[in-house]
């Protein structure tokens, strides 16, 4: 996720349970493709990895993930990504950002289900074989009407598996989410698809195994609350991580941020996203979250997000203890 899961992150995500997290593929952030391809240091930068064989430091494959709407820029860029060792590349035609959309890149293409085709057989054919090209869609962009016809233009395209997000692209996080409209595109393709959105848990994904038919699932936003879905999933661990055990996976991270010498204050930043991205799918951490959210300063929210429980002090009253 653009602006989260940078390396650092996943590396962190991946690294529970000592290898066994359950999670078969991870993507970089969105790598933009205008017009020029986009050169071997720039991927280098989104995907460190490549640095060493291509996976997390538990060996979980990483993806590069581009997004761009110009064949022949987007195939010189995955190969190059291939060239330095990618194992797999993702395309994505589901970005909803504005400016993404209004410079021809995301999902814009949903409304031509003709130019994925042309990107996804542009980069399959640079991409030997035994590597994947995986494409990621909504489920259109202001309904779901076309939604066979852009999961048969990324078969037609040599997809690998298809991702679909159950929202449309006018609908950009509101609910609902879709599911059981992926079945439009289950039906309408051979390859895989895989079902994205709002799986936050067990009982969320049972339901949409139900009634999308999806067997393989994408999660996003729970990665962050709840690291520990993948291996549950999976049947790999039984009882879910307990909240302290998060915010230890989280501190460890943050030492991580830390190590690399950025800036205190984006350390910060990126903790309190975190934190409100965990609250997604770990409505426990509510409190957490609004302790941490509060605090000025870097080493104040280390102490707030460490404490456990609901009975603390309000954070004003804490910050004050601490400087007297
Ligand atoms: C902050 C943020 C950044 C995202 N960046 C990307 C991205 O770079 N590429 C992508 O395919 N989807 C991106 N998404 C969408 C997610 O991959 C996913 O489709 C969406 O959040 C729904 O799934 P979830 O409910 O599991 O999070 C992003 C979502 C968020 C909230």
């Amino acid at each position: 996720m653009d602006g989260v899961t940078d390396a650092t992150t996943r590396a962190a995500i991946t690294s529970i349970f000592e290898g066994r997290c359950g999670v078969s593929v991870c993507a970089t952030e969105f790598v933009r493709v205008t017009g020029q391809p986009v050169v071997a240091k720039v991927l280098l930068r989104s995907c460190p990895e490549l640095r060493h064989g291509g996976t997390t430091p538990s060996g979980v494959p990483v993806f590069v993930q581009l997004l761009g709407s110009d064949p022949a820029a987007m195939a010189t860029t995955a190969h190059t990504a291939v060239a330095l060792g990618a194992p797999g590349i993702d395309l994505n035609f589901g970005c909803p950002a504005k400016t993404v959309n209004a410079h021809d890149g995301g999902a814009t293409l949903l409304k031509a289900p003709e130019r994925i085709t042309r990107v996804t057989a542009a980069v399959r054919s640079v991409v030997p074989p035994e590597l994947p090209v995986s494409v990621k869609v909504r489920i259109g962009w202001d309904g779901p009407e076309a939604l066979a016809a852009i999961a048969d233009a990324a078969q037609r395209g040599g997809a690998t598996w298809l991702t679909v997000h159950a929202r449309t692209r006018t609908q950009l996080y509101r609910p609902p989410v879709h599911w059981a409209e992926l079945a439009r595109a289950r039906e309408a393709v051979s390859i895989p698809v895989v079902a994205n959105g709002d799986l936050v848990d067990e009982a969320s994904v049972r339901a949409c195994a139900r009634k999308s038919g999806c067997s393989a699932f994408m999660i996003g936003r729970a990665a962050l609350g709840a690291p520990d879905l993948f291996a549950r999933l999976r049947g790999f661990v039984g009882a879910p991580l307990a909240d302290d055990d998060l915010a230890t996976l989280i501190a460890r991270w943050l030492d991580g941020l830390e190590a690399q010498g950025r800036p205190a204050d984006a350390v910060l930043r990126r903790l309190k996203q975190w934190l409100r991205l965990a609250v997604f799918s770990r409505p426990t951490f509510a409190d957490r979250f609004d302790r941490v959210k509060r605090c000025a300063s870097l080493p104040l929210a280390r102490l707030a997000l460490a404490e456990s429980g609901v009975a603390h002090e309000p954070p004003r009253a804490r910050i004050r203890v601490l400087c007297a």
